[in-house]
């Protein structure tokens, strides 16, 4: 059984957010150095197969890379500028340093489009190899649900988040399921109905991206957990909570 403990309220959505290259280390310790406790970023598999952090199916945006992502291997990923000469970082030294700052780490499984299952495989049983003495301190999520499914057969003590940018109407149903120990949705699509339903059955509602703090104290009081922001310095007096 996954943990039970309560899930941190503040989350650096990409590691960083905004203020530092994203899904990279250094976004990593700027949000732990802004005094939050959790961090999330984008897991998709390289080429050779290996785990890595990045959003996009293609390098263009984010690295002065080009292609997709899964049609590219290890060396010519890791040399390149993944923004401020960062380096795109494989989920071994995202795990390790989490671990090292003790953040918390939501692992989004995010697979090349026809890379669902192997990417949720490789992704979730190396997220319970990195973190098997310290299952509390990671939580895989994803949009895609046959990887939550995954995540509940083959690391069944690590906490799952099921990801959606419409809550659809079977959401209660599939995450009782899986087991999924939050919700994670579009902060702009909840609805009162799905946040009404989550708290009777005492599923957090975690709602990305939320970076105005007016828009995060509503969200509090209409019964949301915890956020995912780009603007940590926005939230970083609180971000210990
Ligand atoms: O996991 C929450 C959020 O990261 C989902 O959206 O597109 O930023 O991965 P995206
Ligand atoms: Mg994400």
């Amino acid at each position: 059984m996954p943990s039970s403990s309560p899930l941190l309220r503040w989350i650096a959505h990409r590691g960083g957010g905004s203020l530092a290259p994203e899904n990279t280390l250094a976004g990593i310790r700027l949000a732990a150095r802004l005094g939050f406790r959790a961090v999330e970023f984008d897991v998709m598999l390289s080429a050779d197969g290996t785990p890595v952090l990045i959003h996009d199916e293609t390098l263009e945006r984010t690295t002065d890379g080009r292609g997709r992502v899964c049609e590219t291997s290890d060396t010519a990923l890791f040399a390149l500028d993944a923004g401020n000469g960062e380096r795109i970082p494989r989920l071994v030294d995202a795990a390790r340093l989490c671990r090292e700052l003790g953040l918390l780490a939501n692992v989004e499984i995010k697979p090349a489009a026809g890379h669902e299952v192997v990417t949720a495989e490789t992704v979730i049983r190396l997220a319970g190899e990195l973190w098997r003495t310290a299952p509390d301190q990671v939580l895989l999520s994803s949009f895609v649900p046959e990887a939550i499914v995954m995540a509940r057969d083959l690391a069944p003590d690590l906490r799952r988040g099921m990801l959606y940018e419409t809550v659809p109407g079977d959401w209660l149903d599939f995450c009782r399921r899986v087991g999924a120990t939050a919700l994670h949705c579009d902060a702009t699509q909840v609805d009162d109905a799905v946040l009404r339903e989550a708290a009777a059955h005492d599923i957090p509602v975690l709602c990305y991206t939320v970076d105005v703090p007016e828009i995060a104290a509503d969200l509090l009081r209409r019964g949301v957990a915890g956020f995912f922001t780009d603007r940590l310095d926005r939230f970083a007096s609180q971000a210990g909570a």
